[in-house]
């Protein structure tokens, strides 16, 4: 239902949220970004994972307000600038469809799980 271009939009959007998370994290172990999607009966869900800084659980809900950005300071960065609007858009965009974009729990090798679902039919 949901159309490529909309999705390739949304895992675009995670990916470089993901990609800030773990460039943002200083350390010797390098970072990792992992995707994940599978279809239940009634949704697809895309899970993006990554072992960066993470996201304060009291945050989970405010990173889907369009302008919260952490991302502001860009003075060496090239990643480092955002407008805070990538989450926004990402719930936006799947709600449009049915479906729901949220914070959940990472498994504990990973910092931060964001997940998408999209609803397979309309009924
Ligand atoms: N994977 C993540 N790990 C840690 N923090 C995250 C992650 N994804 C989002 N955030 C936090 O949520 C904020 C909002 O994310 P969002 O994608 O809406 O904005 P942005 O990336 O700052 O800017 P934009 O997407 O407009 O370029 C980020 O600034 C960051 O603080
Ligand atoms: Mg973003």
């Amino acid at each position: 239902m949901v159309p490529p271009a909309l999705y390739n939009g949304l895992a675009l959007n995670l990916y470089t949220n993901a990609l800030k998370a773990v460039t943002a994290k200083a350390g010797r172990k390098a970072g990792k970004i992992c995707f994940r999607a599978r279809n239940t009966d009634r949704w697809h869900i895309l899970e993006v994972l990554d072992t960066g800084i993470g996201i304060p659980s009291a945050l989970h809900e405010r990173v889907f307000d369009p302008l919260f950005t952490t991302t502001t300071n860009s003075d060496r960065d090239p990643l480092g600038s955002g407008m805070g609007l990538g989450l926004a858009l990402v719930r936006r965009g799947a709600e449009a469809f049915g479906g729901k974009a949220e914070v959940i729990a990472a498994p504990s090798e990973y910092s931060t799980c964001i997940q998408i679902r999209l609803p397979l039919s309309e009924s």
